[in-house]
């Protein structure tokens, strides 16, 4: 059985969570290191909760943690959880294969962006809602960004007006990432990335900062901090 949130919505998410987390360092896989004394995963989750057109969650969790994670997150919203793969894209798979019939929308979210907020959810939701076949969420690219040579000899300044940070929930009609998974050959790029390859047209929205993906230390500490500010 996959347990459901809101049985009148339209929208399943994916989450998956069973990355090792190398580059946040040693403590564990990263979707259960802890933020203000909760694991990721349980911020996460409870946002996903919080929004009104999310009709089931599955949570792809590393495999030797899915009894752990199932008794975690049952307090908080109920979810299934199957074990994930090597890969994110195998991760996302198995949790894609468990969708129940019903929703027609299906959001691929990572556990990592454990603080993105619910409204960001809904707009992604409400892109795929209003026709748009794959929908990111983006923001535009601060830095200046240059292309190196292997060497680290700074070539040309790349023009980042035309460049977009892509960001977590990816949304898209169900049937059009079902058809991009099965399709899909390797392993090196996103949903929108497999997507795009069947040639669906891939929309843009405005991101969040608050979805930031917690990578690396710094970035749990800014969390921390965002999380202490009423994130
Ligand atoms: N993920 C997954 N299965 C994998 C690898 C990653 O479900 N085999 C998930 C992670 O748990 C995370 C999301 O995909 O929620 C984004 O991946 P990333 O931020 O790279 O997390 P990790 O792979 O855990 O981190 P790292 O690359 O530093 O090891
Ligand atoms: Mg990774």
């Amino acid at each position: 059985m996959t347990a459901q949130l809101n049985p009148r919505g339209d929208v399943a998410v994916l989450v998956p969570a069973a990355g090792a987390g190398v580059r946040l360092g040693p403590g564990g896989p990263k979707a259960l290191r802890t933020l203000a004394g909760e694991p990721l995963l349980v911020h996460a989750v409870r946002r996903l909760a919080a929004a009104a057109s999310v009709h089931t969650v599955v949570v792809a969790a590393p495999a030797a943690e899915v009894d752990h994670v199932r008794r975690r997150l049952a307090p908080v919203a109920p979810v299934t959880v199957v074990p994930g793969g090597a890969e994110r894209q195998a991760s996302v798979a198995a949790a894609l294969a468990v969708v129940p019939a019903g929703p027609e929308i299906v959001l691929v979210h990572d556990a990592a962006r454990a603080l993105t907020p619910s409204d960001l959810i809904e707009s992604v939701a409400a892109a795929v809602r209003a026709g748009h076949d794959a929908v990111i969420p983006v923001l535009p690219v601060v830095d200046t960004i240059r292309r190196v040579d292997a060497g680290e000899q700074a070539l040309g300044t790349v023009d980042r007006s035309t460049l977009r940070s892509v960001q977590t929930p990816q949304g898209f009609r169900r049937s059009v990432l079902a058809a991009a998974h099965a399709a899909a050959a390797d392993s090196l790029t996103d949903d929108a990335g497999l997507v795009e390859r069947q040639g669906v047209p891939v929309r843009c929205v405005p991101g969040s900062e608050y979805a930031l993906k917690i990578t690396r230390p710094f970035d749990l500490t800014l969390a921390e901090h965002l999380l202490a500010a009423g994130a």
